[in-house]
């Protein structure tokens, strides 16, 4: 391959990332909260039932805003099933996931495990089957200090002092025909704009997201996001956006260019809600909030793989085990979530454990990594700061991207995806930059030569790569370990300059020092 240049200029700067940009989420979904998070019983597992096992990789993975309970589950959620004294509490059918939820685990508990793992909860309102009035006695549950009903309740439960939730979700995927009591996009508008009044009555502190369409490829994309923010554009500071990538056609070429399509999914939503702001004469800027993105496809088309008969609890369902091809086009869709930093502000990997995770576990045995976990936490630890608008001349080539989410099956034409996807990313507070960069040429190393303008002769402080012969290769309880980074050699330096290679079908981050 001809050398692939890359020039990055000090000033010239796309945003700074906000810490909510490396969130995660967990819903009440197969093994994501019973036998992932929460597992009494378990040789590791405290008191509550936390399995540490699992927390001490959830640390290393720094996800740093975690999104609960749901998901679709969520859609059919009555909060008060999961508070007060376990054994009163309700076995339900989740009509989202054909499941019986035991409700052992409920809101406070999500929060204390948040507060353990250090992490900044979010919460989502049922907004399928109920509507605004739950949604308001569950925030006054959750953030009024005391003297009502509700937060005395809280009180009476073990929980003296608010649990202060900042962020929260307006329901979730509500656009889809899978979702309990799906709804128009006026039908949801409504219900939400309603909801959001009650809630910000009750404390006006809080940030809201209304919900963005489930997939690009929705038939209502588009329309969707302009009428809810015309009944909501006042009263929420985000809109949502969700994107599970796929390789059902087998073209591992279309896969890698695929999170290039989540670019302009951002960029399409960013327009259609400051076009809402201009026909308002606001200036007001809604925020994206990305809360599920992954690849997900394995266990997702059809019936088998998503429901198990009988109405188990905890099925093994959408578990879905990633290869190194996937972990590439994760690292893809990270490098897009940096390079829009200036407009999506939070988004969450979906999901923590189990259930589409970068954390797998045994019940009653051992967690381990998926290969997707490495990207996430590299970006999670050395993500933050400015990120720095790359200007890239890279050779290009051509895919056809096959999604089949939505009523048709849609082909998205591509027909130029450079071979180098990279985010660039200054430390404000040391002055390193990071380099995240995809090598998406499956034979051919990728000579780069970086420039960096402003910045003075740098030092390597690290240089790490994923990638593995096989692309099939994937992380097993037995091999926990067969796609992890490795260091990678050759990176030179010289004035303003960077030069390495980056091998065939990688992932890498290089991490440079500013000079003393
Ligand atoms: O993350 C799995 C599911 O994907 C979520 O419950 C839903 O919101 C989406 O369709």
């Amino acid at each position: 391959m001809r050398k692939v240049s890359v020039l990055l200029q000090h000033d010239a700067v796309v945003g700074e990332t906000d810490p909510r940009l490396f969130g995660a989420f967990v819903e009440h979904l197969g093994r994501c909260v019973y036998g992932g998070i929460y597992e009494p019983g378990h040789k590791t597992a405290d008191k509550q039932g936390f399995r540490h096992d699992v927390l001490a990789l959830v640390r290393e993975l720094a996800p740093t805003i975690m999104r609960y309970p749901g998901g679709n589950f969520v859609s059919g959620y009555n909060w008060e099933d999961g508070v007060g004294p376990v054994e009163k509490r309700p076995r339900r059918l989740d009509l989202a996931w054909m499941s019986t939820e035991p409700n052992t685990f409920g809101t406070n508990e999500f929060i204390d495990w948040c507060r353990l793992a250090g992490i900044e909860p979010m919460l989502a309102v049922n907004l399928g089957t109920r509507g605004g009035d739950a949604a308001r006695e569950l925030l006054e549950y959750c953030n009024h200090p005391k003297g009502t009903a509700l937060s005395d309740l809280r009180r009476k439960h073990g929980w003296e002092e608010p649990h202060d939730v900042r962020f929260w979700c307006l329901g979730n995927e509500m656009d889809g025909p899978w979702q309990m009591e799906m709804k128009t996009a006026d039908e949801y508008g409504r219900i939400a704009v309603e909801a959001a009044k009650l809630m910000k009555w009750i404390d006006p502190r809080i940030e809201l997201a209304a919900c963005g369409s489930s997939g690009r490829n929705m038939p209502t994309f588009g329309a969707w996001e302009d009428r809810v923010l015309q009944h909501t554009f006042a009263h929420v500071e985000y809109i949502s956006l969700h994107t599970y990538v796929n390789n059902y056609a087998h073209d591992t070429p279309a896969l890698l260019a695929s999170p290039d399509l989540m670019d302009g999914f951002i960029e399409e939503v960013v327009a259609i809600a400051d076009s809402v702001a201009a026909r308002a004469h606001s200036t007001k800027r809604i925020m994206l909030s990305f809360d599920e993105w992954n690849v997900w496809y394995r266990t997702r088309r059809s019936s088998d793989v998503r429901v198990k008969p009988g109405w188990p609890v905890a099925p093994q369902i959408l578990e879905e085990i990633y290869s190194m091809e996937d972990a590439l086009a994760f690292g893809g869709m990270c490098i897009s979530l940096l390079n829009h930093a200036d407009r999506v502000k939070v988004a969450c990997l979906a999901q923590l454990v189990n259930v589409i995770a970068p954390i797998m576990t045994e019940t009653g045995g051992p967690a381990w990594r998926q290969t997707i976990f490495h990207p996430f936490a590299q970006m999670s630890h050395f993500g933050r700061g400015r990120v720095l608008r790359a200007e890239i001349d890279s050779p290009t080539y051509a895919a056809s991207y096959y999604d089949p989410r939505g009523s048709a099956d849609l082909h998205f034409p591509l027909p130029s995806v450079p071979y180098l996807k990279l985010a660039a990313v200054e430390d404000t507070g040391t002055g390193a930059i990071t380099l995240f960069a995809l090598n998406r040429h499956l034979e051919q190393p990728m000579p780069l030569e970086v420039t960096l303008r402003g910045f003075g002769t740098p030092a390597l402080i690290e240089a790490l790569q994923l990638r593995h012969a096989n692309l099939k290769a994937t992380n097993t309880k037995d091999r926990p370990d067969r796609v992890s980074p490795s260091t990678l050699t050759g990176v030179t330096l010289g004035v303003d300059r960077m030069k390495a290679t980056l091998a065939p079908a990688s992932w890498n981050m290089i991490r440079l020092g500013r000079p003393g």
